[in-house]
Formats: C-alpha cells, sequence, structure tokens
C-alpha cells in the first residue's frame, strides 16, 4: 500500500529527498549526439569525460504518478550547447510537464507530424508537453539549468527514432548568443538509410 509524503526538491541543486532512483550520463555515454563528433571527443579527454546531466526520479511503480528533476551542467561542444539525448514517450498518450527551478535552457519540442516548436526554460515557466511530442532539453546559460518534471509512471522512453535520426533544429551559440537552427544532418522520413 502507498502512504503520502512528502518530498523536499531543492531547486538549485536538483536534490530529491527520498529519491528512489538516479543516474548521470557523461559526455561519452553521449557519442553521435553532437554534430561535432571531434569537438566532441577532445571534449571528453580534456574535460576528464563530464557529466553533462543527471536525473533524479521520486518514482512507485504502484502509483500513476511520478516525478524527478533533471540537472544540466552549462557547457557546449563545438558550437551546440550541452543536451538531453530527447525522446518520444513509448504511450503515446502520456505528456509531461518541465518546471524550471533554476538556470536558463530551452526546450526543444516535435510532434510526430514533423512540426517544431520551443518552450524557453527559466524559473517560474512550467512547460506543458503534449502526448506524442519529442522532447529535448537544452542549457543555454552559464550555470546549472535545473528542472522538476512530472509524468505518468507507464510513460516509458522510447529513444531510438531520435537518436536515428536526430531532430530537425539545433541549438547553438553564434556571437555570443544563442540560436536555433536547421540541422543540416537530420534524417527525415523520405531520407532515412535503409
Ligand atoms: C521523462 C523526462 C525526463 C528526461 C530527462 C533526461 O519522461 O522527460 O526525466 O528523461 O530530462 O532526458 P533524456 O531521457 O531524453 O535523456
Ligand atoms: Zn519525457
Amino acid at each position: 500500500m502507498l502512504f503520502p509524503e512528502g518530498v523536499a526538491i531543492d531547486g538549485v541543486t536538483g536534490s530529491v529527498q527520498p529519491a528512489t532512483a538516479r543516474y548521470a550520463k557523461r559526455l561519452s555515454e553521449l557519442r553521435g549526439l553532437f554534430q561535432d563528433e571531434r569537438a566532441q571527443e577532445r571534449a571528453i579527454v580534456d574535460r576528464d569525460d563530464p557529466v553533462v546531466y543527471e536525473v533524479i526520479d521520486y518514482r512507485k511503480a504502484e502509483s500513476d504518478l511520478c516525478f524527478g528533476t533533471t540537472i544540466m551542467s552549462p557547457g557546449k561542444v563545438g558550437a551546440e550547447y550541452y543536451m538531453t539525448r530527447g525522446h518520444f514517450h513509448q504511450r503515446r498518450d502520456r505528456g509531461e510537464a518541465y518546471y524550471t527551478q533554476s538556470g536558463e535552457g530551452l526546450l526543444l519540442l516535435e510532434s510526430r507530424a514533423g512540426e517544431s516548436r520551443t518552450v524557453e526554460m527559466r524559473p517560474g515557466v512550467c512547460a506543458f508537453i503534449p502526448p506524442d511530442w519529442a522532447h529535448r532539453s537544452i542549457n543555454t546559460g552559464s550555470e546549472k539549468l535545473v528542472f522538476v518534471w512530472f509524468c505518468a509512471t507507464d510513460a516509458g522512453h522510447e529513444y531510438g527514432e531520435i537518436r536515428e535520426r536526430g531532430m530537425r533544429r539545433l541549438v547553438v551559440e553564434r556571437d555570443g548568443r544563442m540560436v536555433v537552427t536547421d540541422n543540416p544532418k537530420f534524417l527525415g522520413d523520405g531520407s532515412k538509410l535503409a
């Protein structure tokens, strides 16, 4: 049986107390994600394989609802800011919310039909992610980006499609400013390699 409890979330560090699970993604585990593969290999060595992001869960299998935090380091690979892998949910009828606590970033979304959208991530903004929109968060600032996410426990993650074809847009720094640009390597439906 489940019992109610208060979960303390620190909006600056992203700590979750009590937590049920956590993981970290280092730059070496994100090969293929960034455009500039050589810059990524150099950064893995020069920066001692940094943690790009961490995820901390509060998840009870018997409950319909779960939540947790994502803590993203600031940094870039080439011109691209540090980002998450990005995913659709396995269950196409499950959306999510991302409530930013600290830092600044951009949430990049893509519908199944191929429409791209962005939502600014800054403290106080709760981003609504509709069902069946792929989502990737990007730390465009110079501090940690910390956000709380809430979704259905059975939503699941589907990474394959975004990993194989990428997203339609990239978020890069150009002349000291954040710019959203087309992904030259995007493999759309028609051009998918056999
Ligand atoms: C859960 C969710 C977040 C992300 C996390 C890491 O549905 O959207 O908890 O899982 O921000 O991003 P990914 O999973 O894309 O590496
Ligand atoms: Zn998600």
